[in-house]
């Protein structure tokens, strides 16, 4: 028994913040933002909006487009590094905001491999026998930890949901073998140094803004080429495929040089490499659900794709899927936005 995807779901928050107001605020330029990481614009969420918010507004796209009953669903993963709060978990909420009244849920954080880890879990769920119908969110509110007076890293990240039901299905379309990696050794190149329990909130940590996120940015790139093109490498091996064998690899979403050099690596022609960095930035647990609802159009029954992934931990990895038969869709897809307002300024 193998675990599909059956149906989609997306929502990013209507507000775009541009790379011309950004190098309004920080020292930075349009060209150098968009030279640099392939970035021109990212959503925010507004401050009444939590990641839960996100992740279910995703979910309901997903029932408004495809005719799922969602008191079938069994379970729910939420991977987020951007909880609403520390406790309790988001997922819990999302059962109540999105109606899954016959679900229970839990968090997963893996940073920007949370998707991916997440949908392994789900996977398995799925295919111990035990589950039928599971949903994998992956959901980030990331102007809520990003520091706007650090160009570092505020030109990189937005806000964003995907998500994706699985369900069981006895053909071999499907997710196929995983292989997720971490290693603690690189905490502290990509992290968010306070507000947890090692230095919990303080006067000290909000003078010194360590409640924000901090990376070595240098150094992540380079881990993040390195590990996501072998990672990739070794699950193309695992799963007995050829890099040629492959239609569509959807990478996670940080940067377009690290895609790039990773889809060089492996020979993959960049066409056949999906991407949306350039609309949404990296919006860290759901770049790869975004890719998946952004392009789900293109993926054609049988088509084989490659997922992979980087992020803090360090956590990586990579699996390959085959594309299924998807479920009914209803007449019309809804795409959640609002009035778009460009001048989005982003307030601590
Ligand atoms: N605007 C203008 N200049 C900037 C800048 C910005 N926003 N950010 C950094 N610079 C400067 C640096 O200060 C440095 O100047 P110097 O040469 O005078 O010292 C120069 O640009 C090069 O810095 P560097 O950090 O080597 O740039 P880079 O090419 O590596 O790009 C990142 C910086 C952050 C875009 C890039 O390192 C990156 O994308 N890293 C990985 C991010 C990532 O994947 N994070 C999440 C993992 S999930």
């Amino acid at each position: 028994m193998n675990a599909v995807i059956t149906a989609i779901g997306g929502f990013v928050p209507s507000s775009i913040l541009t790379n011309k107001k950004i190098s309004e605020t920080v020292d930075t330029s349009e060209e150098w933002i968009e030279k640099r990481t392939g970035i021109k614009e990212r959503r925010i969420a507004d401050c009444n909006t939590a990641t839960s918010d996100l992740a279910s507004a995703a979910i309901e796209n997903l029932f408004e487009n495809y005719n799922v009953d969602r008191l079938e669903v069994e379970a729910l993963l939420v991977a987020t590094a951007t909880p609403d709060h520390i406790l309790a978990p988001t997922a819990s909420i999302v059962c109540e905001k999105s109606g899954l009244a016959n679900a229970f849920g839990f968090d997963m954080n893996a940073a920007c491999s949370g998707f991916l880890y997440a949908l392994e879990m789900g996977a398995n769920m799925i295919e111990s026998g035990r589950y039928s119908k599971i949903i994998v969110v992956g959901a980030d509110k990331m102007s809520s930890i990003v520091d706007y007076e650090d160009r570092n890293t505020c030109i990189l990240f937005g806000d964003g949901a995907g998500a994706v039901l699985l369900e069981k299905t006895e053909s071999d379309n499907g997710l196929m073998k995983t292989i997720l990696k971490t290693d603690g050794s690189g905490t502290s190149s990509l992290l968010v140094p306070s507000g947890g329990s090692r230095n919990p909130t303080s006067m000290q940590s909000l003078l010194h803004r360590t409640n924000y996120l901090k990376q070595e940015g240098a150094f992540v790139f380079k881990k993040a080429v390195a590990s996501m093109s072998q990672v990739s490498q070794d699950a193309l091996a695992k799963n007995e495929l050829h890099a040629a064998q492959i239609d569509w690899v959807i990478p996670h979403q940080a940067n377009l040089r690290i895609i790039n050099a990773v889809s060089e690596s492996l020979n993959i022609d960049s066409e056949k490499v999906k991407v949306n960095i350039d609309r949404y930035g990296n919006t860290t647990s759901a770049t790869v659900p975004l890719c998946l609802w952004d392009f789900k159009e293109d993926f054609k029954l049988g088509q084989n794709l490659l997922i992979t992934t980087f992020g803090a931990g360090f956590s990586w990895g990579a699996t390959c899927l085959k594309w299924g038969v998807m479920r009914e869709k209803k007449a019309v897809e809804t795409i959640k936005t609002d009035t778009v307002n460009e001048n989005v300024l982003v307030a601590h």
